[in-house]
């Protein structure tokens, strides 16, 4: 059943950046009456399970919401436990990423990590450089408001652009994610209809999935079936839908 599912995806339509707010964590354990940090070590689970369906199905492009802005915010001991299980995710995953072909990318506010954290993620990063088949990008101490000033502050520093020059383009060559393609698939687990602060310029024409599947439980036949949904819709970019079909038969 799970081949048969799978075989409906086209692979001339895939998205070329699927992009995924890893919610619910919380709620898996409170179900489960667990602690909070035992959703967030059986959420790493489903991040593994993510990382190598993505591949299998030929996506090029992965990026994980997994630690925001605003989390910091969150009790001190929770903050601690997502930045240990962070830091063993990447000790362990590593050498399989780089095995794997997976480049590892990180947006973000990188410098608030932890030093450790940074050490092991900047380490990882180098170790999977050359790594072609999939980027997987996590964003981290990442807000999407945080992002847009941070870009104006390069901007405006530097001065190399005049501003009657100022350009979508240009702009986002200042965002932390110049080198990655505009976002195709955004997917929210656990039901919330909201951006929370997650990549509020890229997200402009991105198709959205949000589905009840709390992220503890989010296995590569949930990512599947996003993608079939996705590939049923017609993107409009504005246009109206003759426009786009006889654009299409071009
Ligand atoms: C997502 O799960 C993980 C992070 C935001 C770090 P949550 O921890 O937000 O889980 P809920 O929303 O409380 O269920
Ligand atoms: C968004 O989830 C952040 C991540 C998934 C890392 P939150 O759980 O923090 O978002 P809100 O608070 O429900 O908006
Ligand atoms: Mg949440």
């Amino acid at each position: 059943m799970k081949e048969k599912l799978e075989s409906y995806v086209d692979p001339k339509k895939l998205p070329a950046h699927v992009v995924i707010i890893m919610d619910g964590n919380g709620r898996w354990a409170k179900k489960k009456n667990l602690d909070r940090i035992s959703g967030h070590r059986e959420g790493m689970k489903s991040v593994r399970a993510v990382v190598k369906g993505a591949k299998d199905l030929g996506i090029k492009h992965i990026t994980l919401y997994a630690f925001s802005a605003q989390n910091w915010s969150r009790p001190k001991g929770e903050v601690n436990a997502l930045m240990e299980l962070l830091r063993q995710y990447l000790l362990k995953e590593g050498d399989k990423l780089s095995e794997n072909d997976v480049r590892l990318n990180a947006i973000g506010r990188l410098h608030e990590l932890p030093e450790d954290v940074h050490k092991v993620l900047t380490q990882t990063m180098e170790k999977t450089r050359h790594c072609r088949d999939l980027t997987l990008t996590l964003a981290l101490s990442y807000g999407g408001r945080e992002e847009i000033v941070d870009a104006v502050k390069k901007i405006a520093s530097n001065g190399k652009i005049s501003p009657n020059k100022i350009n979508q383009s240009n702009f986002s060559d200042y965002l932390y994610t110049k080198d990655l393609p505009e976002p195709d698939l955004m997917i929210r687990t656990s039901g919330e209809m909201r951006l929370s602060n997650f990549m509020l310029w890229q997200l402009a024409y991105t198709e959205i999935y949000v589905t009840k599947t709390l992220w503890p439980n989010f296995r590569k036949r949930h990512l599947v079936k996003a993608i079939l949904n996705y590939q049923k819709r017609e993107r409009r970019f504005g246009l109206t839908g003759e426009q786009v079909r006889a654009r299409d038969v071009i």
